[in-house]
């Protein structure tokens, strides 16, 4: 056969195989040719008990739902995140999802993702973007509202009360959204009222370590804290060991707050040492899984999918745990 017609023979079955596996969800190369929608997945890292549920459910959905999972774990780096995405966008996978450890600094790797048009969907935490077409979707918490729930049960339990309410904050980590938006959420609550006063803050980055070394800190320059408001179970429960080891009664002698809702602080309100959690939902693994089939084949999704997410009490506490799945 003459050498052009071999070419235009070649390049004809190279255009058809590409639409095929196009059509069927299998699109790039890094789909091995089986058909089945292959997804990179950026996580943020293993910091919290929340995150190791969140891996647990996009893991388990993702083999449920019959798609081929490419996981990087960023270790609550950036500069990581980004490697793994320009690496899903090298493989060619059909969808990228990820979940942004801080909110800025994302536009390059986004515009590199869409001029290869393949689809991102932000799980969890949203980025600080005023170009909302380098994404399709956000599945996540509103946690602003998180934040305003918290404030909320604080002003009513002090409700008809005298007397300034020193409050420590341990923030999740800087720059992320869930730390962003905690801490406006709750400063918008307790605003109205000039007894609480919120007396030091600072992160713990999410972790049980940083949360009790930061608690620590607190409880030396801090003669006087009535509440301790965490962004996370995690931080609270760090913090908890601190406040016994400085020999107060965390519930009782220093009301502590915090987010998620992880068994773990379930059973501290049980034991009266955690007195409200706002829960924060980390099982989206078979949303995602639904999001990323519909944005693969181009179907409209909505611009915000949130989640829908209750705050618990101590006397709900030891009731919901038997039941609590992470
Ligand atoms: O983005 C969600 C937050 O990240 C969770 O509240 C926290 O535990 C996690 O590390």
């Amino acid at each position: 056969m003459p050498k052009k017609v071999v070419s235009a023979v070649a390049a004809g079955l190279l255009a058809a195989s590409f639409l095929t596996a196009c059509s069927t969800g299998g699109g790039g190369s890094a789909g091995g040719g089986d058909g089945r929608l292959v997804l990179g997945f950026a996580q943020v890292g293993a910091e919290s008990g929340w995150r190791t549920a969140n891996t647990k459910s996009v893991r388990e959905s993702a083999e449920e739902a019959g798609v081929t999972l490419k996981f990087s774990d960023a270790q609550q780096k950036q500069e990581n995140q980004i490697k793994a995405i320009r690496s899903f966008i090298q493989q060619r996978v059909d969808v990228i999802a990820f979940s942004p450890v801080v909110e800025s600094g994302w536009d390059t790797v986004l515009k590199e993702a869409k001029n290869a048009k393949i689809p991102v969907v932000l799980t969890d935490r949203a980025i600080d973007s005023k170009d909302t077409s380098l994404y399709t979707t956000f599945l996540g918490s509103d946690f602003v509202e998180e934040g305003k729930k918290a404030g909320d049960w604080l002003t009513e339990e002090y409700k008809g009360k005298d007397g300034t309410v020193n409050i420590v904050e341990l923030q999740g980590t800087t720059g992320s959204a869930p730390a962003n938006d905690r801490r406006a959420g709750f400063a918008q609550a307790v605003k109205g009222d000039p007894k609480f006063k919120v007396v030091a803050s600072q992160t713990g980055d999410f972790t049980r370590a940083k949360g009790k070394e930061v608690m620590q800190a607190f409880l030396k320059s801090q003669p006087d804290i009535d509440v301790l408001y965490a962004h996370n179970d995690d931080m609270a429960l760090g913090a908890i060991q601190a406040i016994e080891e400085a020999g107060k009664k965390p519930g009782t002698d220093i009301k502590v707050i915090s987010v998620d809702g992880i068994k773990d602080a379930f059973q501290a309100m049980a034991d009266g040492k955690i007195n409200v959690v706002v829960e924060c939902n980390p099982l989206l693994g078979d949303q995602l899984m639904d999001l990323a089939k519909k944005v693969s084949k181009g179907e409209s999704v909505p611009a915000r999918v949130k989640v829908d997410e209750g705050v618990f009490t101590q006397d709900q506490a030891a009731a919901a745990l038997p039941d609590r799945k992470y």
